[in-house]
């Protein structure tokens, strides 16, 4: 079982032309590659909602900060791809990077407020790496569904923002983060945490989920 890589834009729109025809409904599942089982929970949800599901994987320099974090990200296409197929996704959409940003690119899509803030404040130019390739996935694929994880909570925010303000017509379904079973969320970068770090990072979702009557100094005296 194996799952077919489109590299072009044209190849996409060739396939994606093929099931419109024959009038079946089309998602997306916009990722970085190094698959886990959060990658995976979207899949299978946008495999529920659609009959087609296209999921795309570009490590786009856009979005990084520094070139170093960049070199670093995990490219590992070809165990993507084994994962991929025996789900039933239907086409891997792994552009080169020059099919993205060919010479002479120069448009940026940028979202202000949502953008600003929490992650975007240590992380400048982030969410407009993000919200360009997000914005020319959309419109390279023409899905009607999109799918996105809570783990990325600003992201989601500005990519329905994109969808909104840019009158593109497709719906953006958010999905709940998988946890490891010590309640850490996936991610691909976790497994660059030292062991005592890794100790740690589960008490980030506890704490966040904590009531504010668990501090005896929240606690009202009527
Ligand atoms: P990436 O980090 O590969 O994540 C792809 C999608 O998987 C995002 O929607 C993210 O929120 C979701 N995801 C990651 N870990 C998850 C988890 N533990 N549970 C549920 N969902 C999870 O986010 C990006 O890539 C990029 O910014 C992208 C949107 C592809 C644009 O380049």
């Amino acid at each position: 079982m194996s799952i077919p890589i489109v590299r072009t834009v044209a190849e996409l729109r060739k396939a994606v032309a093929e099931w419109r025809k024959q009038d079946l409904k089309v998602a997306v599942v916009p990722t970085m590659g190094a698959l886990h089982e959060g990658h995976l929970s979207l899949v299978r949800a946008a495999l529920d909602r659609a009959d087609r599901v296209i999921v795309t994987l570009f490590v786009n320099p856009k979005q990084f900060n520094s070139a170093a974090d960049l070199a670093a990200y995990p490219r590992t296409e070809h165990e993507d791809a084994a994962k991929l197929a025996p789900l039933g996704a239907h086409m891997l959409y792994a552009p080169f990077a020059s099919e993205m940003y060919p010479e002479g690119f120069a448009t940026t899509v940028s979202v202000a407020g949502v953008s600003e803030g929490l992650c975007g404040a240590y992380r400048p130019g982030h969410f407009d790496g993000v919200a360009t390739v997000v914005a020319k996935l959309f419109l390279q694929t023409g899905a009607d569904l999109a799918f996105f994880g809570e783990k990325d909570f600003q992201q989601l925010h500005v990519v329905r923002r994109i969808a909104r303000d840019l009158d593109i017509p497709i719906e953006i379904v958010a999905c709940p983060t998988v946890r490891e079973e010590d309640s850490l969320a996936m991610s691909s970068r976790n497994v660059r945490l030292s062991a005592s770090e890794r100790q740690v990072a589960p008490r980030l979702a506890a704490i966040l989920s904590m009531r504010p009557s668990a501090s005896p100094g929240a606690r009202r005296s009527t």
